[in-house]
C-alpha cells in the first residue's frame, strides 16, 4: 500500500488515499519518492483545462530513490537517486530519429495505462508519473540518474520547471550572448527561464508578473527589470531595448493575451517562445500585415526542447557550478495533503515553487 493524493473527478480537492501500486513489470522500476514539485500543469489538469484519465495521481516533477527494478532494466538499480521524466522518449519513431524527443509520439503512452487500483478501480499517473504518491511505477527510460551529492529533493525541480524554463531560453530560443530578453510570468518555469537566460549571458533581462512581490526573487535570480503587466507593456519593454524590442520573449503563462502581449514586445525579426500550456478555447490573433511585415516568429515550445537524458546532467554541472539555484524556486514546502494549498496559492500567484516533501 503507498499513499497518494488521488484526484477523482475535475474540481474537487484531493483526499490522500491509499492505492496498491501495480506489480513493476518488465522495464518498469518502483520509485519512492523524496518531493515533488507542485507545477501550473497539475492545476490545468485538477480544474480540466489538460484532460487526463481519472482517478488519477497528479505529480510529474518528481525525485526519489529507486527501490525496485523490473526485468530487463539496465542501468539502474535499487538505492539509485533519479529526477523523473513525464514525456520520456522511445527513441524509436519519427521525432526521435530527427534530434527531437521532447515530441516523441510515445511520449504519453503511459498516461493511458493504470498504474495502481485503490478500491477495486483502476488508478491512472498523472502525466505517466504520479508523483504526487509515496512511491510510483514508471518505465524505468523515464528515470533519470542523479549522483548521491546532489540535493535530491531540489533536484526534483529538474524534471519539469528548470528542463522547461531554462532550455526555452538555451535550447529553443538559442538566446545569444548580449541579447534581450523579457520574461512573462514568473512560477518556477519563468523563474527558471530568468536563470537561463542570465545563464546564455542576456544583457537584459525583463521580468513581467502582476504579482509584484516576486520582483526581488526576480532580480536575484538574474532579472534587470521588473514590470508588471498593464496596456501599454510592450510600449514599455520597447523603450526599455532602445526604442527597438526584445531580441527574445519567453511567455510562461500560457493566455491568448499574454503570449500576444509577448509577442508585441518582441523587435522586428525577434522570436517569441511559448512555454505556458494553455486552454483550447483561448485564442491568440493576429492581423494579416503584421505577421510578414515585422518579420517575427512564434514558436512553442514543449518540455523545454530538451532531452533530459542529457540536460540534466548539463543543469547539473550549472548548479554544481553555482549558476543554477534550485533552492531558491522553493518558496513552500508541505505534507502531501498539502496539494490543494499549493493550488491556492498557484492561483493568486503566490509563491514560486511548493514542493511535497514525503
Ligand atoms: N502577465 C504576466 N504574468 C502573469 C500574468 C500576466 N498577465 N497572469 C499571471 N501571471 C503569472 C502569475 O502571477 C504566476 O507568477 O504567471 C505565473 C505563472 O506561474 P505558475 O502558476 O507557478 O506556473 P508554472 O508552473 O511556472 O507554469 C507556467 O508553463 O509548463 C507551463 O502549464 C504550465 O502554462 C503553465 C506555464
Ligand atoms: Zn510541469
Amino acid at each position: 500500500m503507498t499513499l497518494a493524493a488521488v484526484m477523482r473527478t475535475i474540481d474537487a480537492p484531493m483526499a490522500v488515499e491509499e492505492i496498491e501500486l501495480n506489480p513493476v513489470g518488465p522495464g518498469q522500476v518502483r520509485v519512492r519518492l523524496t518531493a515533488a514539485g507542485v507545477c501550473h500543469s497539475d492545476l490545468s489538469l485538477a480544474n480540466g483545462t489538460l484532460r487526463q484519465p481519472l482517478p488519477a495521481v497528479l505529480g510529474h516533477e518528481g525525485a526519489g530513490t529507486v527501490v525496485e527494478t523490473g526485468e530487463g532494466v539496465e542501468g539502474l538499480a535499487p538505492g539509485d537517486h533519479v529526477v523523473l521524466n513525464w514525456a520520456p522518449p522511445c527513441r524509436a519513431c519519427w521525432f526521435c530519429e530527427h534530434g527531437e524527443p521532447y515530441l516523441c509520439q510515445h511520449a504519453e503512452d503511459a498516461r493511458a495505462v493504470p498504474f495502481a487500483t485503490a478500491g477495486g478501480g483502476p488508478v491512472y499517473a498523472g502525466l505517466g508519473t504520479g508523483a504526487f504518491a509515496a512511491e510510483t511505477v514508471l518505465g524505468a527510460h523515464a528515470c533519470i540518474p542523479v549522483p548521491d551529492d546532489i540535493p535530491l529533493a531540489e533536484a526534483a525541480l529538474l524534471g519539469c520547471a528548470v528542463l522547461t524554463g531554462v532550455g526555452a531560453v538555451t535550447n529553443a530560443a538559442k538566446v545569444r550572448p548580449g541579447q534581450t530578453v523579457a520574461v512573462i510570468g514568473l512560477g518556477g518555469v519563468g523563474l527558471a527561464a530568468i536563470q537561463g537566460a542570465r545563464i546564455a549571458g542576456a544583457a537584459e533581462i525583463i521580468a513581467v508578473d502582476p504579482a509584484v512581490a516576486k520582483e526581488g526573487l526576480a532580480r536575484s535570480l538574474g532579472a534587470t527589470q521588473f514590470l508588471a503587466p498593464h496596456a501599454g507593456l510592450a510600449k514599455e519593454i520597447r523603450s526599455l531595448t532602445g526604442g527597438l524590442g526584445a531580441d527574445h520573449a519567453i511567455e510562461c503563462v500560457g493566455r491568448g493575451e499574454t503570449i500576444r502581449s509577448a509577442w508585441s514586445a518582441t523587435r522586428r525579426g525577434g522570436t517569441t517562445t511559448v512555454v505556458g500550456l494553455g486552454s483550447a478555447q483561448d485564442p491568440v490573433t493576429f492581423n494579416a500585415l503584421e505577421v510578414a511585415y515585422f518579420a517575427r516568429t512564434i514558436a512553442g515550445c514543449m518540455y523545454g526542447s530538451t532531452d533530459p537524458a542529457v540536460d540534466v546532467p548539463l543543469l547539473l554541472e550549472h548548479y554544481r557550478a553555482g549558476r543554477l539555484d534550485l533552492a531558491a524556486l522553493v518558496t513552500d514546502e508541505v505534507g502531501l495533503d498539502g496539494v490543494g494549498e499549493a493550488f491556492s496559492r498557484m492561483r493568486s500567484g503566490q509563491g514560486a515553487r511548493t514542493l511535497i516533501r514525503f
